[in-house]
């Protein structure tokens, strides 16, 4: 694992970018998958610069998203694919077509998980994953369990998950309670990985993952086993770690 500590969050987004371009460069038809949330959106808005600047183009890459709220309709504000549109869509040439979703109003959402781990095969497998790291460890919404789930698959979300996401909504009730995400394996086959993370708030459990025991209580920890992983963490999240040095 490759850990990268940047001075702050807007480094980090450049030098995460940087990374990502490259990539696309290399293979304009890169599959990613794509995280939301807070982490990411430096990333994505670094991306979309390069794209005015004709330095990269997404128009041939495919992404997959990374989980999705239970309930809410792609075109409903807090969704995931909503954020995707907005932050990576709209300011970029990635092209909307080329864009996998979960649905996270299929009644019938097994098939709709077993077809999203088929869509991904088909697409050959995910080159490069953006990852995020949540405050209970989670990656997706893989939360702490006793086992790692392998396939995606629908999750109840922890309590502090929904008080963590409760601030991108008008009220804690709003936040659903049930989510789908890619599993550990799907995450885990991914041939590159990028986990971003940022701010004194996930100090603590990121010295977990970085240092800890590899165990689901802490899924994150799994990343240590995978081959090609790049951290990149601003220095107040990598504050637990280089202050116990
Ligand atoms: C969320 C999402 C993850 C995200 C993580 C961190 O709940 N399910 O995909 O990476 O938690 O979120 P943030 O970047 O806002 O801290």
């Amino acid at each position: 694992m490759k850990v990268i500590t940047c001075k702050d969050y807007e480094t980090m987004s450049q030098k995460a970018a940087d990374d990502v371009a490259q990539d696309l460069r290399e293979k304009p038809g890169l599959v990613l998958g794509l995280a939301t949330g807070s982490s990411p959106l430096g990333i994505y808005r670094c991306l979309a610069d390069l794209v005015r600047q004709e330095s990269i183009s997404c128009s041939r890459a495919t992404g997959f998203q990374l989980d999705e709220y239970c309930g809410l309709t792609p075109d409903h504000p807090q969704s995931f694919h909503h954020y995707l549109k907005e932050h990576l869509l709209n300011v970029t040439d990635f092209r909307e077509e080329h864009l996998h979703g979960l649905n996270g109003t299929a009644t019938d959402w097994k098939s709709a998980c077993i077809s999203y781990e088929e869509q991904i095969s088909a697409a050959g497998g995910i080159d490069l994953l953006i990852l995020g790291l949540g405050q209970t460890g989670h990656i997706g919404f893989n939360e702490p369990d006793n086992v790692f789930p392998v396939h995606t698959h629908r999750v109840k979300l922890e309590k502090e998950t929904i008080r963590s996401n409760a601030r991108f909504f008008d009220s804690p009730e709003q936040v659903p309670r049930a989510a789908l995400t890619m599993g550990i394996g799907t995450i885990m086959g991914a041939r590159k990985i990028i986990l971003l993370v940022n701010g004194r708030g996930k100090a603590g459990i990121l010295k977990d993952v970085l240092t800890g025991s590899v165990k689901p209580q802490i899924p994150a920890s799994i990343l240590r086993f995978h081959q090609n992983v790049t951290v990149y963490a601003d220095e107040e999240a990598m504050s637990a770690v280089t202050e116990e040095k």
